[in-house]
């Protein structure tokens, strides 16, 4: 069954992210804040992506980051973001996509996210590893921070969490070997799965942003927690997530820089 699903998720996804593609040229810019952008081509892979899930699974559970929230008391959520890195996609800067996950009772077991426009296909089931284009992917290796790469986000309210993450992102900055800023979460944790960056963390998320993602990282052998080292769950605003043996090390540093975290 869990395979049935993922299968379909990965489906799913692909055929939104050819929508994508397919409407470069196409886009209808919107605004949702003073710089939080939506297009007519978010809209266009969501439709295509629900109209499916309510087709073979009319019963599930759906939440999804421009519909909102489809409850039929279901023990299945679906986790929606149709187009990961909007700014990205209107810009043409190449790293946006589509994140699938699925949740049962609560606890993330499916996730599917298509790397645009490079269609890397990222998947994983929980307790079967993760897997980029079919290939068993794992975190990296790198236990010291002096040797680490890094990436992190910044969402559009520049508010307290904001200021904390410029904090977090000067102090990493001077003591790896560098922090990226891409702007797709989803992305981003994949970089981590496959062992591209040794560590990711961001404030101000949505489960959309993360629901697939996660569960991609720790079948790819990673860690994920809360910046106070709690656990995490989809509808936390805030990750630390590592290839594992950098993780303690970045709690620490985290908790060094500022004791937000903490109250
Ligand atoms: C955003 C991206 C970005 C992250 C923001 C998200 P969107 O999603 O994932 O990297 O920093 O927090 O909201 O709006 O492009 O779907």
């Amino acid at each position: 069954m869990k395979k049935e699903l993922a299968s379909f998720a990965e489906n799913v996804a692909l055929s939104a992210g050819k929508i994508i593609l397919e409407s470069i040229n196409n886009i209808e810019v919107d605004f949702k804040g003073k710089t939080d952008l939506i297009t007519n081509i978010d809209l266009e892979s969501e439709r295509s992506i629900i109209d499916k899930i309510i087709n073979s699974y009319p019963s599930h559970n759906i939440l999804s980051e421009e519909h909102g929230l489809t409850n039929n008391n279901s023990d299945y959520l679906w986790v929606i973001d149709p187009l990961d890195g909007t700014t990205n996609f209107v810009h043409n800067y190449p790293s946006y996509g589509v994140s699938i996950g699925l949740l049962y009772k609560n606890h993330p077991e499916i996730g599917v996210v298509l790397e645009l426009p490079s269609k890397n296909l990222y998947s994983a089931i929980k307790g079967s590893g993760a897997y980029k284009n079919g290939q068993k992917i794992s975190v990296s290796k790198v236990p010291k921070l002096t040797n680490s790469l890094h990436v992190t986000g910044f969402g559009y309210e520049h508010g307290e969490k904001w200021e904390i993450n410029m904090k977090l992102f000067k102090h990493f900055t001077d003591i790896t070997q560098g922090v990226r800023r891409l702007g797709a979460a989803s992305i981003d944790l994949c970089h981590l799965a496959s062992g591209v960056v040794d560590g990711f963390w961001e404030l101000g998320l949505h489960p959309w942003d993360t629901a697939a993602g996660i569960v991609i990282v720790e079948e790819a052998g990673g860690k994920i927690t809360k910046m106070n080292g709690e656990p995490f769950n989809i509808y936390e605003d805030q990750i630390v997530a590592t290839n594992g043996l950098l993780h303690s090390k970045m709690l620490t540093r985290i908790d060094s820089v500022s004791s937000f975290f903490n109250n």
